[in-house]
């Protein structure tokens, strides 16, 4: 069964052809960067535009490249929650849109859940029941995966989510966005114990995180060096930083894990690229004899593979949607709205 997935909530534009869940017969992401790049962040409307402008030429090639037309798709899977509300509605009305005039299904994915996805394309025999560590730039959950679309949230952020936490002290620090990927190359060589931050814990909830003190004392720590005339070691602050993050999301990761009873550990979104985290995990699930299981590079960050694997799952499970489809800002990652 091929399913298109088109992807839209943030600011990739992206479009994939996937045969049952797990062969990606054709991925296409245009970026949006480099509009962004000049604000430092992305701008909500200038997303939902450059969607706009993009989303044709993005599904035509996805099925070019797939060998393929609307004919041999079997139904349309599209992100319609959680993410920016006007970039979700340019893939939500388009995938509608396309519903409507080819007759094929509408399978409506939330996005973290085509996250987790993303390790069914990459690793073709995993299967639930798993533990997953969701970190993206809005979310980072540790998630009970009970079945494709059975999911149980053991623990939360409470504040930032661990993307965002990098992406502010790599502002800080004077990089580029996107500033995760860019704090992730920079710290590579860099001493991690040369700068120290807080590892914050939330009174009453283990597996529960808090990012917003570390960044703080993040941007604290930059302004006041600044303001002192002392300059800030990049690669030492950035390689600090980040296990600082990473540490916080191993220890809960590795805590949930023991306490109900997982051996399989999955990581997921957009942060699942950054080097420290794979290989710290990595150590960990090792300690204990853990299988780990990790998107490739290119799947970890927004793509329409994703999406066209989970929605697979989703239309088997019967999650199909009507035309009076809408796209929601927020919305748990256990919950069907159609
Ligand atoms: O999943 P994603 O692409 O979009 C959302 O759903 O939010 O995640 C984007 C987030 C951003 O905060 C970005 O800085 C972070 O993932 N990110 C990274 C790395 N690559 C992307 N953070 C740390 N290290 C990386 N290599
Ligand atoms: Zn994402």
């Amino acid at each position: 069964m091929k399913i298109l997935g088109i992807e839209s909530s943030c600011d990739e534009t992206a479009a994939a052809v996937v045969e049952d869940g797990r062969n990606v017969l054709s991925n296409v992401v245009a970026t949006q960067i480099k509009e962004h790049i000049v604000y430092g962040g992305v701008v909500p409307e200038i997303a939902s535009r450059m969607h706009t402008q993009a989303i044709c030429k993005v599904v035509e090639k996805a099925l070019a490249d797939a060998g393929t037309t609307f004919e041999g798709i079997d139904a349309i899977a599209v992100t319609y929650a959680p993410g920016l509300i006007g970039a979700l509605l340019v893939g939500v009305n388009y995938a509608k849109g396309l519903s409507m005039s080819t007759g094929k299904p509408l399978v409506p994915v939330h996005h973290l859940r085509s996250h987790i996805a993303s390790n069914y394309i990459t690793h073709r025999k995993l299967e639930p029941p798993f533990l997953c560590l969701v970190v993206s730039g809005g979310h980072s959950h540790i998630v009970e995966v009970k079945s494709y679309t059975d999911f149980s949230i053991i623990g939360a952020t409470c504040d930032d989510a661990a993307g965002e936490c990098m992406d502010k002290a790599a502002r800080a620090l004077g990089l580029d966005y996107p500033g995760g990927v860019n704090l992730d190359r920079v710290s590579l060589e860099g001493d991690a114990g040369r700068y120290k931050f807080p590892h914050p814990k939330v009174d009453g909830s283990e597996y529960d995180f808090s990012f917003s003190g570390l960044k703080t004392s993040a941007v604290n720590l930059i302004h006041n060096s600044a303001q002192k005339g002392e300059s800030i070691d990049v690669a030492d602050f950035g390689a600090s930083y980040i296990s600082a993050v990473v540490r916080c999301l191993c220890e809960n990761t590795e805590k949930a894990a023991v306490n109900f009873g997982y051996n399989k550990i999955v990581l997921a979104g957009g942060v699942s690229a950054n080097t420290r985290l794979r290989s710290e995990m990595g150590e960990v699930c090792g300690s204990h004899g853990w299988e780990l299981y990790m998107p490739e590079l290119k799947y970890c960050g927004d793509n329409g593979a994703m999406v066209g694997a989970q929605g697979y799952y989703e239309y088997l499970s019967g999650n199909t949607a009507s035309l009076s489809l809408n796209a929601y800002a927020t919305m748990p990652i256990d919950e069907v709205r159609k």
